[in-house]
């Protein structure tokens, strides 16, 4: 049953009411001009898998996180902006492509954010790291900032904000909202999985935040986690609970 689901749910996530130009432009490649890219490669799918998988202990739970991150990371930075730079090969001069501007900021937003950071760490060594904390008040369940540390002149850097489950939507709009606050202009959210919800309440509220996932899923259960999802990701990635 879940066999082919994956795709149908491309379509489900896409026919939100988002006005999306057409769905199969969205689920391929990252060119930036659409909301929601789905990455589809079999390699991000396979390490999936067995990150849903309840058997996968902690330490193949936060190797695989990596790697799949990794790979994510490879998308959501496919169209940067690039200049040229004048440098001499063993056989002659050449203008060669380097990354243009000021270094990327990642933003983890905590705590499970951590396991996405490293592995985009590892492609982008130079980035800079901010963290937003965010706790939800029981009374009136919305997410209250607890933590904020981001890189300077952010208005000038591409911001990458992480964190594995789009959800709700709740704690990463909210943290959206902290780093445009703060000043960024240019931002991208990356995350492992994410709720038809959490994709349409994104769109809704900061639509110009392009989101790059390996999967959206079926739906929300009423405590609000992703089904069919992998649980709680902080807590298989820290081995909590
Ligand atoms: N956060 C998680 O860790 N898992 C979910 O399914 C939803 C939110």
């Amino acid at each position: 049953m879940w066999r082919g689901l994956n795709t149908q749910l491309r379509w489900i996530a896409l026919e939100l009411p988002l006005s999306l130009a057409h769905p199969m432009e969205n689920i391929r490649g990252a060119d930036m001009q659409n909301h929601l890219t789905i990455v589809d490669h079999p390699l991000v799918q396979h390490k999936l898998t067995h990150m849903r998988d309840q058997t996968t202990p902690t330490n193949h739970f936060r190797q695989l996180l990596r790697e799949i991150s990794q790979l994510l990371a490879y998308e959501i930075t496919r169209n940067l902006e690039m200049s040229a730079k004048t440098i001499q090969t063993p056989m002659c001069e050449m203008p060669a492509p380097v990354m243009a501007g000021k270094k990327m900021a990642l933003v983890s937003i905590l705590r499970a954010g951590n396991g996405l950071l490293d592995g985009v760490l590892d492609l982008v060594p130079s980035a800079r790291v901010g963290f937003v904390g965010l706790y939800r008040d029981e009374e009136t369940l919305k997410p209250v900032k607890y933590y904020f540390k981001v890189p300077a002149q952010l208005d000038q850097r591409l911001v990458i904000a992480v964190d594995p489950m789009l959800a709700t939507g709740n704690s990463s709009i909210a943290a959206i909202d902290m780093l445009k606050e703060a000043g960024a202009r240019n931002i991208r959210f990356l995350c492992l999985l994410a709720s038809p919800e959490g994709v349409a309440a994104m769109k809704v509220a900061h639509p110009d935040v392009p989101i790059v996932t390996a999967s959206v899923d079926e739906k929300l259960n009423d405590q609000g986690y992703i089904i069919p999802g992998l649980g709680d990701a902080g807590d298989r990635m820290f081995g909590t609970k």
